[in-house]
Protein backbone atom coordinates (compact mmCIF):
# COMPACT_ATOMS: atom_id res chain seq x y z
CA UNK A 1 0.00 0.00 0.00
CA UNK A 2 1.11 3.45 -0.94
CA UNK A 3 2.71 5.54 1.96
CA UNK A 4 0.18 8.33 3.34
CA UNK A 5 0.45 11.24 5.40
CA UNK A 6 -1.99 13.17 6.89
CA UNK A 7 -2.12 17.11 8.37
CA UNK A 8 -4.79 17.76 10.41
CA UNK A 9 -5.48 21.66 11.43
CA UNK A 10 -7.39 23.66 14.07
CA UNK A 11 -10.94 23.17 13.22
CA UNK A 12 -11.61 27.09 12.27
CA UNK A 13 -15.33 26.74 14.15
CA UNK A 14 -17.83 24.09 15.95
CA UNK A 15 -18.26 20.98 13.88
CA UNK A 16 -22.13 20.75 12.38
CA UNK A 17 -23.69 18.09 10.22
CA UNK A 18 -25.50 15.61 10.01
CA UNK A 19 -23.54 12.22 8.80
CA UNK A 20 -23.73 9.11 8.00
CA UNK A 21 -20.23 6.47 9.03
CA UNK A 22 -19.85 3.47 7.14
CA UNK A 23 -21.01 0.07 7.83
CA UNK A 24 -19.79 -2.30 10.51
CA UNK A 25 -16.27 -3.93 10.08
CA UNK A 26 -17.25 -6.98 11.89
CA UNK A 27 -21.16 -7.93 10.62
CA UNK A 28 -19.64 -6.87 7.25
CA UNK A 29 -17.20 -9.45 7.36
CA UNK A 30 -19.40 -12.22 9.18
CA UNK A 31 -22.46 -11.75 6.24
CA UNK A 32 -19.83 -12.44 3.75
CA UNK A 33 -18.63 -15.62 5.30
CA UNK A 34 -22.26 -16.91 6.44
CA UNK A 35 -23.56 -15.94 3.00
CA UNK A 36 -20.78 -17.70 1.05
CA UNK A 37 -21.42 -21.01 2.84
CA UNK A 38 -25.37 -20.77 3.09
CA UNK A 39 -27.65 -22.32 0.72
CA UNK A 40 -29.28 -19.96 -1.70
CA UNK A 41 -29.17 -16.06 -2.32
CA UNK A 42 -28.10 -13.44 0.15
CA UNK A 43 -28.40 -9.71 -0.29
CA UNK A 44 -26.07 -7.83 1.84
CA UNK A 45 -26.83 -4.00 2.52
CA UNK A 46 -24.75 -1.24 4.02
CA UNK A 47 -21.48 -3.31 3.61
CA UNK A 48 -18.65 -1.68 4.74
CA UNK A 49 -16.33 -1.03 1.39
CA UNK A 50 -13.10 -0.96 3.36
CA UNK A 51 -9.75 -3.08 2.87
CA UNK A 52 -10.68 -5.75 5.50
CA UNK A 53 -13.80 -6.33 4.16
CA UNK A 54 -12.70 -6.42 0.36
CA UNK A 55 -10.33 -9.20 1.62
CA UNK A 56 -12.54 -11.15 2.92
CA UNK A 57 -15.00 -10.64 -0.12
CA UNK A 58 -11.95 -11.46 -2.26
CA UNK A 59 -11.03 -15.20 0.05
CA UNK A 60 -14.33 -16.29 -0.71
CA UNK A 61 -14.60 -15.57 -4.41
CA UNK A 62 -11.00 -16.94 -4.40
CA UNK A 63 -13.00 -20.24 -2.81
CA UNK A 64 -15.58 -20.40 -5.96
CA UNK A 65 -17.93 -17.99 -4.35
CA UNK A 66 -19.72 -15.82 -6.54
CA UNK A 67 -20.20 -12.04 -4.85
CA UNK A 68 -21.69 -9.21 -7.62
CA UNK A 69 -21.81 -5.52 -5.98
CA UNK A 70 -24.69 -4.00 -7.92
CA UNK A 71 -24.08 -0.95 -6.00
CA UNK A 72 -21.68 0.42 -3.52
CA UNK A 73 -22.03 -0.87 -0.42
CA UNK A 74 -24.52 -3.75 -1.88
CA UNK A 75 -23.28 -7.24 -1.57
CA UNK A 76 -25.05 -9.85 -3.89
CA UNK A 77 -23.74 -13.65 -2.21
CA UNK A 78 -24.40 -16.62 -4.28
CA UNK A 79 -24.16 -19.84 -1.35
CA UNK A 80 -22.38 -22.61 -1.99
CA UNK A 81 -22.96 -24.22 0.52
CA UNK A 82 -21.20 -25.60 4.17
CA UNK A 83 -19.71 -28.10 1.40
CA UNK A 84 -19.60 -26.10 -1.97
CA UNK A 85 -15.86 -23.86 -1.24
CA UNK A 86 -13.38 -25.00 -3.91
CA UNK A 87 -9.79 -25.47 -3.02
CA UNK A 88 -8.12 -21.41 -3.74
CA UNK A 89 -5.10 -22.30 -6.03
CA UNK A 90 -2.72 -20.05 -3.94
CA UNK A 91 -3.08 -18.73 -0.24
CA UNK A 92 -5.59 -16.51 1.10
CA UNK A 93 -4.59 -12.91 1.32
CA UNK A 94 -5.86 -11.30 4.82
CA UNK A 95 -4.34 -7.89 4.20
CA UNK A 96 -4.25 -6.07 7.39
CA UNK A 97 -7.12 -8.09 9.04
CA UNK A 98 -6.98 -9.43 12.67
CA UNK A 99 -10.86 -11.15 11.92
CA UNK A 100 -10.46 -12.54 8.28
CA UNK A 101 -7.42 -14.34 9.81
CA UNK A 102 -8.92 -15.41 13.07
CA UNK A 103 -12.27 -16.01 11.71
CA UNK A 104 -11.35 -17.74 8.75
CA UNK A 105 -8.59 -20.14 10.81
CA UNK A 106 -11.70 -21.95 12.09
CA UNK A 107 -13.81 -21.89 9.17
CA UNK A 108 -10.96 -23.52 6.88
CA UNK A 109 -10.29 -26.38 9.19
CA UNK A 110 -13.45 -27.60 9.04
CA UNK A 111 -12.70 -27.77 4.90
CA UNK A 112 -11.72 -30.68 2.78
CA UNK A 113 -8.76 -29.02 1.66
CA UNK A 114 -5.66 -27.94 2.47
CA UNK A 115 -5.41 -23.82 2.84
CA UNK A 116 -2.60 -21.23 3.87
CA UNK A 117 -3.95 -17.64 5.63
CA UNK A 118 -1.12 -14.80 5.62
CA UNK A 119 -1.55 -11.01 6.00
CA UNK A 120 0.43 -7.86 5.64
CA UNK A 121 3.88 -6.75 7.84
CA UNK A 122 1.45 -5.92 11.13
CA UNK A 123 -1.12 -8.57 10.71
CA UNK A 124 2.04 -11.02 10.47
CA UNK A 125 3.07 -9.79 13.79
CA UNK A 126 0.22 -10.86 15.56
CA UNK A 127 -0.46 -13.04 18.14
CA UNK A 128 -2.71 -16.71 16.27
CA UNK A 129 -1.74 -19.39 18.74
CA UNK A 130 -5.43 -17.84 20.61
CA UNK A 131 -7.14 -19.69 17.82
CA UNK A 132 -4.94 -22.37 16.89
CA UNK A 133 -4.24 -23.70 20.26
CA UNK A 134 -8.39 -24.44 20.85
CA UNK A 135 -8.28 -25.54 17.22
CA UNK A 136 -6.20 -28.52 17.73
CA UNK A 137 -7.36 -29.27 20.35
CA UNK A 138 -10.76 -30.20 18.14
CA UNK A 139 -8.56 -31.63 16.16
CA UNK A 140 -7.33 -29.31 13.41
CA UNK A 141 -3.82 -29.50 11.57
CA UNK A 142 -3.22 -25.80 11.87
CA UNK A 143 0.28 -24.34 12.13
CA UNK A 144 1.61 -20.84 12.59
CA UNK A 145 5.35 -19.67 11.98
CA UNK A 146 7.67 -19.82 14.98
CA UNK A 147 6.37 -17.26 17.93
CA UNK A 148 2.79 -18.02 17.13
CA UNK A 149 2.10 -15.49 14.04
CA UNK A 150 0.80 -15.99 10.41
CA UNK A 151 0.68 -17.63 7.86
CA UNK A 152 -1.24 -20.21 9.25
CA UNK A 153 -1.05 -23.40 7.45
CA UNK A 154 -4.37 -25.40 7.56
CA UNK A 155 -4.48 -29.49 6.36
CA UNK A 156 -8.13 -30.20 5.15
CA UNK A 157 -10.23 -32.69 5.56
CA UNK A 158 -9.46 -33.67 9.72
CA UNK A 159 -12.60 -34.83 11.27
CA UNK A 160 -13.24 -32.10 14.15
CA UNK A 161 -14.89 -32.77 17.75
CA UNK A 162 -16.76 -29.98 19.74
CA UNK A 163 -14.77 -28.93 22.63
CA UNK A 164 -15.84 -27.00 25.81
CA UNK A 165 -13.27 -24.05 25.80
CA UNK A 166 -12.58 -21.36 28.16
CA UNK A 167 -11.02 -18.83 26.48
CA UNK A 168 -8.42 -17.14 28.77
CA UNK A 169 -8.51 -14.07 26.58
CA UNK A 170 -11.82 -11.66 26.23
CA UNK A 171 -12.05 -11.87 21.83
CA UNK A 172 -14.96 -12.29 19.82
CA UNK A 173 -12.52 -13.46 17.24
CA UNK A 174 -11.18 -16.37 19.39
CA UNK A 175 -15.11 -17.30 20.46
CA UNK A 176 -15.91 -16.56 16.40
CA UNK A 177 -13.09 -18.91 15.37
CA UNK A 178 -14.40 -21.65 17.43
CA UNK A 179 -18.00 -21.44 16.81
CA UNK A 180 -17.06 -21.46 12.93
CA UNK A 181 -14.86 -24.38 13.36
CA UNK A 182 -17.77 -25.83 15.47
CA UNK A 183 -20.17 -25.84 12.44
CA UNK A 184 -18.08 -28.78 10.69
CA UNK A 185 -17.27 -30.66 14.27
CA UNK A 186 -19.01 -33.64 15.91
CA UNK A 187 -21.07 -32.81 18.94
CA UNK A 188 -21.17 -29.43 20.23
CA UNK A 189 -18.81 -26.70 20.79
CA UNK A 190 -19.17 -24.19 24.15
CA UNK A 191 -17.26 -20.95 24.06
CA UNK A 192 -17.09 -19.35 27.83
CA UNK A 193 -15.33 -15.94 27.90
CA UNK A 194 -13.77 -14.34 31.14
CA UNK A 195 -15.87 -11.15 29.80
CA UNK A 196 -18.72 -10.82 27.27
CA UNK A 197 -17.84 -10.01 23.55
CA UNK A 198 -19.57 -8.53 20.47
CA UNK A 199 -21.91 -11.57 19.66
CA UNK A 200 -22.33 -11.07 16.16
CA UNK A 201 -21.31 -14.24 15.03
CA UNK A 202 -23.75 -15.91 17.17
CA UNK A 203 -26.80 -13.42 16.27
CA UNK A 204 -26.10 -13.74 12.66
CA UNK A 205 -25.69 -17.61 12.92
CA UNK A 206 -29.33 -17.86 14.53
CA UNK A 207 -30.59 -15.14 11.12
CA UNK A 208 -29.31 -17.63 8.71
CA UNK A 209 -31.05 -20.75 10.42
CA UNK A 210 -28.20 -22.30 12.76
CA UNK A 211 -29.82 -23.08 16.55
CA UNK A 212 -27.04 -21.28 18.75
CA UNK A 213 -27.02 -21.06 22.62
CA UNK A 214 -26.11 -18.16 23.77
CA UNK A 215 -25.86 -15.50 26.73
CA UNK A 216 -23.15 -12.88 27.69
CA UNK A 217 -19.80 -14.63 27.85
CA UNK A 218 -21.31 -17.91 26.75
CA UNK A 219 -22.19 -19.57 23.57
CA UNK A 220 -22.47 -23.52 22.41
CA UNK A 221 -23.75 -24.57 18.88
CA UNK A 222 -23.25 -28.42 17.46
CA UNK A 223 -22.55 -29.59 13.90
CA UNK A 224 -23.65 -30.47 11.02
CA UNK A 225 -26.71 -28.53 10.11
CA UNK A 226 -27.17 -25.94 7.42
CA UNK A 227 -27.07 -22.36 6.90
CA UNK A 228 -30.42 -20.74 4.82
CA UNK A 229 -29.72 -17.52 2.84
CA UNK A 230 -30.82 -14.14 4.40
CA UNK A 231 -30.89 -10.75 3.92
CA UNK A 232 -28.55 -8.54 5.98
CA UNK A 233 -28.41 -4.96 6.89
CA UNK A 234 -25.47 -3.88 8.40
CA UNK A 235 -26.02 -1.08 10.71
CA UNK A 236 -22.83 2.11 10.76
CA UNK A 237 -20.23 1.04 12.26
CA UNK A 238 -19.54 2.19 16.13
CA UNK A 239 -16.23 2.18 16.41
CA UNK A 240 -16.18 4.74 12.93
CA UNK A 241 -18.48 7.24 14.56
CA UNK A 242 -16.50 7.04 17.74
CA UNK A 243 -14.06 9.87 16.30
CA UNK A 244 -17.02 11.97 15.66
CA UNK A 245 -18.26 12.13 19.24
CA UNK A 246 -15.48 12.80 20.56
CA UNK A 247 -14.57 15.55 17.74
CA UNK A 248 -18.17 17.22 18.09
CA UNK A 249 -17.38 16.72 21.99
CA UNK A 250 -13.80 18.72 21.91
CA UNK A 251 -14.45 21.69 19.38
CA UNK A 252 -16.33 24.61 21.71
CA UNK A 253 -19.85 24.63 19.99
CA UNK A 254 -20.47 21.68 18.18
CA UNK A 255 -23.21 19.90 17.43
CA UNK A 256 -22.89 16.88 15.21
CA UNK A 257 -25.60 13.77 14.55
CA UNK A 258 -24.70 10.55 13.54
CA UNK A 259 -27.54 8.76 11.93
CA UNK A 260 -28.41 4.93 12.19
CA UNK A 261 -25.35 4.33 14.73
CA UNK A 262 -25.27 0.48 15.47
CA UNK A 263 -25.55 0.53 19.46
CA UNK A 264 -25.25 -3.12 20.12
CA UNK A 265 -24.69 -3.16 24.02
CA UNK A 266 -21.15 -4.99 23.12
CA UNK A 267 -19.71 -1.88 21.18
CA UNK A 268 -20.94 1.18 23.11
CA UNK A 269 -19.06 1.20 25.85
CA UNK A 270 -17.18 4.45 25.33
CA UNK A 271 -20.62 5.86 25.25
CA UNK A 272 -20.77 4.86 29.16
CA UNK A 273 -17.04 6.28 29.90
CA UNK A 274 -17.55 9.47 27.79
CA UNK A 275 -20.67 10.19 29.34
CA UNK A 276 -19.01 10.05 32.69
CA UNK A 277 -16.77 11.98 32.06
CA UNK A 278 -18.97 14.94 31.46
CA UNK A 279 -20.31 14.45 27.43
CA UNK A 280 -23.36 15.52 26.13
CA UNK A 281 -24.02 12.37 23.57
CA UNK A 282 -28.12 12.14 22.89
CA UNK A 283 -30.07 9.19 21.45
CA UNK A 284 -32.85 9.55 19.28
CA UNK A 285 -35.15 7.45 17.60
CA UNK A 286 -33.72 4.23 18.88
CA UNK A 287 -34.70 1.42 16.68
CA UNK A 288 -34.21 -1.93 15.39
CA UNK A 289 -32.22 -2.59 12.14
CA UNK A 290 -31.09 -6.09 11.12
CA UNK A 291 -31.50 -6.96 14.51
CA UNK A 292 -29.72 -4.75 15.70
CA UNK A 293 -30.82 -1.47 17.91
CA UNK A 294 -29.64 1.77 16.01
CA UNK A 295 -30.16 5.89 17.03
CA UNK A 296 -29.32 8.96 15.72
CA UNK A 297 -26.57 10.18 17.64
CA UNK A 298 -26.79 13.66 18.97
CA UNK A 299 -23.66 14.77 20.52
CA UNK A 300 -22.83 18.58 21.73
CA UNK A 301 -19.33 20.09 22.87
CA UNK A 302 -18.96 19.49 26.61
CA UNK A 303 -15.82 19.99 28.68
CA UNK A 304 -14.69 16.42 29.84
CA UNK A 305 -12.90 15.57 33.10
CA UNK A 306 -11.29 12.76 33.96
CA UNK A 307 -12.21 9.39 35.42
CA UNK A 308 -11.01 5.55 36.05
CA UNK A 309 -12.49 3.89 32.99
CA UNK A 310 -14.44 0.54 35.14
CA UNK A 311 -12.45 -2.65 33.91
CA UNK A 312 -15.84 -4.13 33.45
CA UNK A 313 -16.28 -1.48 30.18
CA UNK A 314 -12.90 -2.10 28.70
CA UNK A 315 -14.00 -5.30 26.26
CA UNK A 316 -16.91 -3.46 24.80
CA UNK A 317 -14.94 -0.63 23.63
CA UNK A 318 -11.61 -2.51 22.90
CA UNK A 319 -11.34 -0.77 19.36
CA UNK A 320 -12.31 3.07 20.95
CA UNK A 321 -9.47 3.57 23.21
CA UNK A 322 -7.08 5.64 20.75
CA UNK A 323 -9.76 7.96 20.54
CA UNK A 324 -10.54 7.42 23.88
CA UNK A 325 -6.73 8.71 25.07
CA UNK A 326 -7.23 12.18 22.88
CA UNK A 327 -10.14 12.53 24.86
CA UNK A 328 -8.57 11.94 28.16
CA UNK A 329 -5.41 14.30 26.89
CA UNK A 330 -8.11 17.03 26.60
CA UNK A 331 -10.01 16.52 29.88
CA UNK A 332 -9.73 18.38 32.87
CA UNK A 333 -7.61 15.90 35.51
CA UNK A 334 -6.40 12.43 35.72
CA UNK A 335 -8.10 9.59 33.51
CA UNK A 336 -6.82 6.05 34.57
CA UNK A 337 -6.80 2.68 32.09
CA UNK A 338 -6.40 -0.85 33.34
CA UNK A 339 -6.99 -4.24 32.46
CA UNK A 340 -6.56 -3.70 28.52
CA UNK A 341 -3.38 -5.60 27.90
CA UNK A 342 -5.05 -6.36 24.61
CA UNK A 343 -4.27 -2.99 23.32
CA UNK A 344 -0.65 -4.06 22.68
CA UNK A 345 -1.34 -6.64 20.03
CA UNK A 346 -3.83 -4.73 17.69
CA UNK A 347 -2.59 -3.61 14.36
CA UNK A 348 -0.08 -1.70 16.68
CA UNK A 349 0.67 -1.64 20.37
CA UNK A 350 -1.75 1.02 20.51
CA UNK A 351 -1.19 2.18 24.37
CA UNK A 352 2.93 2.63 22.90
CA UNK A 353 1.66 4.51 19.84
CA UNK A 354 -1.05 6.58 21.39
CA UNK A 355 0.90 7.80 24.69
CA UNK A 356 3.96 8.02 22.41
CA UNK A 357 1.80 10.60 19.76
CA UNK A 358 0.27 12.65 22.57
CA UNK A 359 3.59 13.09 24.41
CA UNK A 360 4.96 15.06 20.97
CA UNK A 361 1.69 17.06 21.09
CA UNK A 362 2.24 18.22 25.00
CA UNK A 363 0.30 15.65 27.07
CA UNK A 364 1.71 13.94 29.80
CA UNK A 365 0.77 10.10 29.90
CA UNK A 366 2.53 7.10 32.37
CA UNK A 367 2.23 3.88 30.50
CA UNK A 368 1.52 0.75 32.42
CA UNK A 369 1.69 -2.92 30.84
CA UNK A 370 -2.08 -2.84 30.77
CA UNK A 371 -3.14 0.70 30.67
CA UNK A 372 -2.31 4.31 31.09
CA UNK A 373 -2.58 7.24 33.37
CA UNK A 374 -3.41 10.24 30.97
CA UNK A 375 -2.77 13.76 32.64
CA UNK A 376 -5.36 16.56 30.83
CA UNK A 377 -4.41 20.03 29.60
CA UNK A 378 -4.26 21.56 26.38
CA UNK A 379 -2.49 19.91 23.10
CA UNK A 380 -0.04 22.01 20.93
CA UNK A 381 0.91 21.11 17.69
CA UNK A 382 3.63 18.58 16.55
CA UNK A 383 4.37 15.23 14.63
CA UNK A 384 3.10 11.99 15.46
CA UNK A 385 3.49 8.61 14.11
CA UNK A 386 0.43 6.47 13.24
CA UNK A 387 2.54 3.12 12.60
CA UNK A 388 0.26 1.84 10.02
CA UNK A 389 -2.51 1.87 12.40
CA UNK A 390 -6.12 2.66 11.29
CA UNK A 391 -7.68 4.09 14.27
CA UNK A 392 -4.38 5.51 16.07
CA UNK A 393 -4.39 7.78 12.56
CA UNK A 394 -7.65 8.74 12.66
CA UNK A 395 -7.61 9.57 16.37
CA UNK A 396 -4.40 11.99 15.93
CA UNK A 397 -6.93 13.18 13.42
CA UNK A 398 -9.01 14.28 16.15
CA UNK A 399 -6.30 15.50 18.30
CA UNK A 400 -5.50 17.76 15.50
CA UNK A 401 -8.48 19.77 15.89
CA UNK A 402 -7.99 20.87 19.12
CA UNK A 403 -4.66 21.11 18.96
CA UNK A 404 -1.92 22.94 16.93
CA UNK A 405 -1.28 21.65 13.26
CA UNK A 406 -0.57 17.93 13.89
CA UNK A 407 0.88 15.74 11.32
CA UNK A 408 0.49 12.62 11.18
CA UNK A 409 2.55 9.58 9.32
CA UNK A 410 1.80 6.34 7.83
CA UNK A 411 -1.98 6.92 7.59
CA UNK A 412 -2.97 4.86 4.34
CA UNK A 413 -4.63 1.79 6.56
CA UNK A 414 -7.48 4.25 7.53
CA UNK A 415 -8.59 2.16 4.13
CA UNK A 416 -9.39 -0.86 5.92
CA UNK A 417 -12.27 0.26 7.97
CA UNK A 418 -12.86 4.21 6.89
CA UNK A 419 -11.77 4.57 3.46
CA UNK A 420 -13.66 8.00 3.27
CA UNK A 421 -12.57 9.38 6.58
CA UNK A 422 -10.93 12.49 5.60
CA UNK A 423 -13.81 13.52 3.29
CA UNK A 424 -16.06 12.94 6.04
CA UNK A 425 -14.12 14.78 8.13
CA UNK A 426 -13.98 17.47 6.49
CA UNK A 427 -17.45 17.68 5.29
CA UNK A 428 -18.00 18.28 8.96
CA UNK A 429 -15.88 20.88 9.22
CA UNK A 430 -12.60 19.49 10.86
CA UNK A 431 -9.37 20.20 8.76
CA UNK A 432 -7.69 16.78 7.80
CA UNK A 433 -6.33 16.27 4.27
CA UNK A 434 -3.44 14.79 2.64
CA UNK A 435 0.26 16.13 3.42
CA UNK A 436 2.11 17.59 0.14
C1 LIG B 1 -13.49 -8.06 16.28
C2 LIG B 1 -13.10 -8.35 17.56
C3 LIG B 1 -12.14 -7.52 18.31
C4 LIG B 1 -11.93 -6.16 17.66
C5 LIG B 1 -11.78 -6.23 16.17
C6 LIG B 1 -12.99 -6.88 15.53
C7 LIG B 1 -14.45 -8.96 15.61
O1 LIG B 1 -10.89 -8.19 18.35
O2 LIG B 1 -10.80 -5.52 18.21
O3 LIG B 1 -11.61 -4.94 15.62
O4 LIG B 1 -15.00 -8.58 14.56
O5 LIG B 1 -14.68 -10.07 16.13
P1 LIG B 1 -10.53 -9.27 19.52
O6 LIG B 1 -11.38 -10.45 19.29
O7 LIG B 1 -9.07 -9.54 19.30
O8 LIG B 1 -10.82 -8.57 20.80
Amino acid sequence: MNRLDWTSAPAGGPLHGDLAVPGDKSVSHRAVMLASLAEGVSRIRGFLEGGDTHATARIFAQMGVRIEAPAPHERIVHGVGMHGLRAPGDSLDCGNSGTAMRLLGGLMSGQAFDSTLAGDASLSKRPMRRVTEPLLRMGAAITTAEGGTPPLRIRGGQALRGIDYATPVASAQVKSALLLAGLYAAGRTAVTEPRPTRDYTERMLAAFGWPVVSAPGRAALTGGHTLHACDVAVPADFSSAAFFIVAATLVPGSELVLRAVGLNPRRTGLLHVLRAMGADIGEESRREAGGEPVADLVVRHAPLHGIEVPVEHVADMIDEFPILFVAAACAEGVTTIRGAGELRVKESDRIAVMATGLRALGARIEETPDGAAIEGGRLQGGSVDAHGDHRCAMAFAVAGAVAGAVSIRDCANVATSFPDFADLAQAAGLRVSAAD
